[in-house]
């Protein structure tokens, strides 16, 4: 499910096997030890802030099931533990259970990142026996009016519910995944309450990160500084409550912080992700970078070789790219400067400084910006869809 994204580890050291050198000429990265698979855009939900970008792949374009098996050979081969199926709506795909087998057969660990109204319990069920380790579902609040009104999906919120009942008796491990902003922040101590309802191990509470469809959103979704605050005493509240019965990660929005966050981990350090059509990319965004050629695994280079080699892996690795103020901070090896997808969508230029740092030039008019949408009137979405987005009916239909 396109709105939700796995959690990148905190460090590098213990998340990435090791390559070997023969098998590059360039300096050795590490391999990531998970890696997000979005196999197709398709989606029935119709979520503002979708992670995916706001060109989506049509379904003629993605990767065929022999090659995804391929795909998945050759990751388990180098060292991959884990793969995380997503979207779109991974079970848009006809050949998911398939996938999952021989994921399984391959020794990797898998989760299913999915927004669940496609599932009847006898999927479940085969996903299940194919070797599917875990499921994520991802909620769009907590009562039906204002949920399936987020996702564009009428009954997809009471859908959700039976679907994570079905995981937690098929003895599926469950995550809830939450995605946060100013519509649906009020209903936070209830979230936390379903998911503790529902047996969930796991609940991430994501506020919106602001680039592709969310960017489009921004003035309807942007919270404010009280909310937020608000949102972090409760989540420290509810952490100390129910330490051993659920984890929950937290995800702040970094418009309001002063520093931004490790995005990725780092480009090209900890994570990369397959999109529908094949493309290998240091990020789910990074296609909205324009003029960076990112190199398929249909191309005749291995998975491998485009982590390490390829030319847009290594553009923004490291810190030899950087500008001032990055160039000489202190803290450049601890953010690597932020995030290069909302420094190209907010500056033009992938290498300037993250404005979500206080050091960017144009942090105070970002921040004033966020301040002024989020106090503001704008409440109606638009949809993410394959036709460019839909507006919502003045009327919220
Ligand atoms: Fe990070 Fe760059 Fe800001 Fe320093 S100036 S804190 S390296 S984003
Ligand atoms: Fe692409 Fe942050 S989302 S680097």
């Amino acid at each position: 499910m396109s709105d939700v994204l796995p959690t990148i580890p905190p460090d590098t050291s213990d998340s990435l096997a090791v390559l070997e050198k023969s098998r590059s000429t360039a300096e050795t990265f590490g391999i990531p030890l998970a890696v997000l698979l979005e196999i197709t855009h398709r989606c029935p939900l119709q979520c503002p802030y979708c992670s995916n970008p706001v060109e989506l792949d049509r379904s003629g374009k993605e990767l065929t099931t022999d090659e995804w098996k391929k795909v998945l050979s050759e990751l388990a081969e180098i060292g991959v533990l884990q793969v995380h199926f997503s979207g779109g709506e991974p079970t848009a795909r006809k050949d998911l259970v398939d996938l999952v087998k021989h994921a399984s057969d391959v020794g990797l660990y898998t989760n299913l990142i999915t927004s669940a109204v496609l599932l009847t319990r006898e999927k479940l069920s085969e996903l299940a026996d194919a070797g599917l380790c875990h499921v994520q579902i991802s909620f769009q609040g907590i009562e039906e009016g204002l949920a399936d009104r987020v996702a564009g999906y009428k009954g997809g919120h009471r859908k959700k519910l039976e679907v994570a009942k079905w995981t937690r008796e098929l003895d599926l491990p469950l995550t809830v995944n939450a995605v946060m902003h100013r519509q649906n922040l009020h209903q936070l101590p209830d979230i936390i309450q379903m998911s503790v309802d529902l047996d969930a191990d796991r609940l991430e509470v994501a506020n919106v990160q602001y680039y592709g469809w969310a960017l489009k959103n921004r003035a309807a979704l942007m919270p404010t500084v009280a909310q937020l605050d608000e949102c972090t005493a409760i989540v420290e509240a509810a952490r100390e409550r129910l330490k051993g019965r659920l984890t929950i990660d937290y995800v702040v929005p970094d418009y309001y912080a002063l520093r931004p966050k490790k995005c990725m981990g780092g480009w090209g350090r900890q994570f990369f992700n397959i999109s529908p059509a094949g493309k290998v990319l240091p990020c789910h965004a990074a296609e909205s970078i324009t003029g960076l050629d990112f190199l398929s695994v249909r191309s005749n280079h291995s998975i491998a070789w485009i982590w390490q080699n390829s030319e847009a892996f290594n553009r923004y690795r490291g810190t030899g790219w950087m500008k001032e103020p990055c160039k000489s901070c202190e803290f450049r090896e601890i953010d690597f400067g932020g995030c290069r997808c909302q420094a190209f969508a907010l500056t033009g230029d992938a290498a300037n400084t993250d404005p979500a740092c206080a050091l960017s030039p144009l942090h105070e008019t970002i921040f004033k910006q966020a301040e002024a949408e989020a106090e503001g009137e704008t409440s109606r979405f638009l949809y993410r869809n394959f036709a460019g987005g839909t507006l919502e009916s003045e009327n919220g239909t």
